[in-house]
């Protein structure tokens, strides 16, 4: 079986063909960073429009790139949520047309599900319980995976989101949009110990908080402009990757699982990915790090979501109804 996944959630503009055995023949992702930039974020309206002028040139690229016909598509899947409302109504419009069309199945997805299943595109073999960290622009959570579709949420931000944390500090520092790569790029040159920041609730349960993170950032630049761009990045990373990973390993243990898995846009940061690593050969765990491009948003991941959910539940549950509408504040349970 051949699915056709569309992600179109937030400022990437995505599709991808993946087989029943979550083998990826093509993925395409087309960024709308560049006509984000000038405002430092990303503008909703600009998204959609976006979106709607490169949804069907993305799709074509996808399908030319595996070299299939679209006809032989047998399943249709995009984001049904969480995102922006404009910018999901486009990927969801554009895969409901494309089942109408060739009369087979649609499925909605849930976007932090995707990020999940990015991990399984790594390790198709990857079986629950696992536990996973995922971390984007816009959610930071602790996801229990007891089964696959049977998600506890152990612990989320309080405030900001990771990478909207890395977004807002590389900002106020003049460094651009968007900030995670940038200041993953920079702390590779810089001292980690030169500047000591907090490491917000380490010890306090599972939930984050990096809202005060960036304003020590802040607060430490405004205190000491001759610090070096570079050791402020360092410092600034050490102190979120130090939070994310401690507690995705103590939920872990916690749990008596034997398996991490990481997710989302900031899973490709280079610091996370070796803290990552080196805790779960400390403590005798499974880690399962996704390739950096299926952790930035992609439309491969919610083509393995979309097969499994079909698996599992068909089509004919409210998400993949053609009825169905998109869910901006959908939430993963
Ligand atoms: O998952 P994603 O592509 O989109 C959302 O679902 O939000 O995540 C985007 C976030 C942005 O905040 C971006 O700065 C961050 O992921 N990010 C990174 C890196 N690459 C992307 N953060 C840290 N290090 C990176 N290498
Ligand atoms: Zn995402």
């Amino acid at each position: 079986m051949l699915v056709l996944a569309i992600e179109t959630s937030c400022d990437e503009t995505a599709a991808a063909i993946v087989d029943e055995r979550v083998r990826v023949l093509s993925s395409v992702v087309s960024t709308q960073v560049e006509l984000h930039a000038p405002f430092g974020g990303v503008v909703p309206e600009i998204a959609s429009r976006a979106h709607l002028e490169l949804v069907l040139p993305v799709v074509q690229q996808a399908v030319s790139d595996a070299g299939i016909r679209i006809d032989e598509v047998e399943l249709f899947a995009a984001t049904r949520g969480p995102g922006l409302a404009g910018a999901l109504i486009v990927g969801v419009a554009a895969a409901k047309a494309f089942a109408l069309v060739f009369d087979r199945p649609f499925v909605g997805v849930n976007h932090h599900e995707g990020h999940l299943y990015a991990a399984v595109l790594q390790e198709p073999d990857l079986a629950p319980p696992f536990m996973t960290l995922i971390v984007s622009g816009g959610h930071t959570m602790i996801v229990a995976t007891d089964a696959f579709g049977c998600y506890r949420i152990l612990g989320r931000t309080v405030d900001d989101a990771a990478g909207e944390a890395f977004d807002k500090v590389a900002r106020y520092c003049g460094l651009g949009y968007p900030g995670g790569p940038i200041i993953d790029q920079l702390a590779a040159t810089g001292d980690p110990l030169a500047v000591r920041l907090p490491r917000p609730m380490l010890h306090d349960g599972y939930d984050f908080s990096f809202s005060g993170l960036k304003t020590a950032v802040v607060r430490y630049f405004d205190d000491h402009p001759q610090t070096r761009v570079v050791d402020l990045a360092a410092g600034f990373q050490a102190a979120a990757v130090e939070v994310l990973t401690t507690k995705l390993v103590k939920a872990t243990v916690d749990e008596h699982m034997d398996t991490m898995v990481i997710g989302g846009g900031v899973a490709a940061n280079s610091a996370l990915r070796a803290a990552v690593v080196a805790a779960g050969e400390t403590a005798g765990i499974r880690v399962v790090v996704p390739d950096r491009a299926f952790c930035t948003d992609n439309a491969a991941m919610i083509g393995a979501a979309a097969l499994a959910q079909f698996a599992r539940d068909g089509s004919d549950g409210l998400p993949s109804s053609l009825a169905s509408s998109v869910v901006p504040g959908l939430r993963l349970s």
